[in-house]
């Protein structure tokens, strides 16, 4: 008999919060009861849940008491003190935030590289940072072909991935701007408008940012290896949904464009639009709404010998957070992890 699940999204009301509600919807998943939960400040606000109508509760420990399954986007802190509650209610945790992603006691998973990560967790699972998820879903192919040896890459990330205030920022500051009045961004370090930010998270001593190193550590804990060499540059641009990645591998083994093309096209999650003489290559404009990674501009590289770049596009809120997110729940429930 197939079995229902109590589940929780804390931080309900965010971009990553609404968008994993929708992502619960269209991937039907087998919920039971439904609890949307984030800070006082939301409490009593109303969102849609299959048309219904559902209360924003403020988080509490009896807000976990019965649930399943719990995704948390509510930012660092607010994971680190509420996920040991609810995992000790009971509740699977699913982290969108940063706060357990290098804790060796837990999994870091993205389902179409190390799904089989899930069944060692101990009460919460970390989602990867949404840079992190489309890259790994796009070199895994080419890794376990033709083992990569180094990967370096930029950045091009869409406002949503640092939250609603964020997107506000990036209406408001272009309307200002086109009708010549001052804006200052509040979710962000820099203007926004017309402008490109080379500055995502806090600066490291390394003089690289958090941001940054999370592709470097995050992508050699899910693709369980560690002796990859990476360099990361991750920059904000003024586009609402949709990061886009400029990536270099080197190989150990050569590899052609069209084993490349090859590989890619038959790896889960990626679809390849590959076609630069008619103008065919994935831009975040247009995979907004989408949960695969986009994948073109596959190129053989000109500066190493095994070397081979493409650029790599996908919804950052959805693949990047709410449908990872989702498809971790998804694997718990198909090797019963869930105790009910
Ligand atoms: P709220 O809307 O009540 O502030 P975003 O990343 O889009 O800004 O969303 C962050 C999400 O995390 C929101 O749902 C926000 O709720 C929630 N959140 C932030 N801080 C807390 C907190 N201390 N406790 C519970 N939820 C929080």
């Amino acid at each position: 008999m197939k079995k229902f699940y109590n589940v929780a999204i804390l931080g309900a009301t965010g971009a990553v919060g609404r968008t994993m509600i929708k992502v619960l919807e269209e991937r039907d998943f087998p919920i039971d009861q439904i609890k949307l939960l984030a800070s006082p400040r939301s409490a009593g606000q109303e969102l849609e849940y299959y048309g219904m109508k559902y209360k924003v509760e403020p988080v509490s420990p009896e807000a976990f008491e019965d649930v399943d399954i719990a995704l948390f986007s509510a930012g660092g802190s607010t994971s680190k003190q509420w996920a040991p509650i609810a995992v000790e209610k009971g509740a699977v945790v699913v982290d969108n935030s940063s706060a357990w992603r290098m804790d060796e006691n837990v999994p870091l998973v993205v389902p179409e590289v190390n799904p089989e990560d899930v069944k060692w967790h101990k009460g919460i699972i970390a989602n990867p940072n949404c840079s992190t998820i489309q890259m790994v879903v796009a070199l895994n192919p080419i890794h376990k072909a033709k083992k990569i040896k180094r990967i370096i890459v930029s950045t091009y990330q869409a406002v949503s991935g640092a939250g609603a205030k964020a997107i506000k920022d990036l209406e408001e500051e272009t309307r200002a701007r086109l009708e010549g009045k001052y804006y200052y961004p509040e979710a962000l370090p820099a203007h926004i408008a017309f402008n490109v930010i080379p500055h995502i998270d806090v600066f490291q001593d390394n003089l690289y940012t958090k941001e940054e190193m999370k592709m470097v550590n995050e992508t050699r804990k899910i693709m369980h290896a560690p002796d990859i060499k990476i360099s990361a540059t991750c920059a904000r641009v003024p586009v609402f949904n949709g990061h886009s990645e400029s990536v270099t591998v080197e190989t150990e083994e050569p590899i052609t464009v069209e084993e490349a093309r090859k590989l890619l096209s038959e790896a889960p999650g990626v679809v390849v639009e590959d076609d630069p003489f008619n103008n065919v290559y994935p831009m975040p404009i247009e995979v907004d709404g989408k949960d695969d990674v986009f994948v073109g501009r596959i190129r053989e590289d000109l500066a190493f010998d095994n070397g081979l770049s493409m650029w790599v596009v996908a919804d950052n809120l959805r693949k990047g957070a709410a449908t990872n997110a989702v498809q971790i729940a998804e694997l718990l429930i198909k090797y019963d992890l869930i105790k009910k």
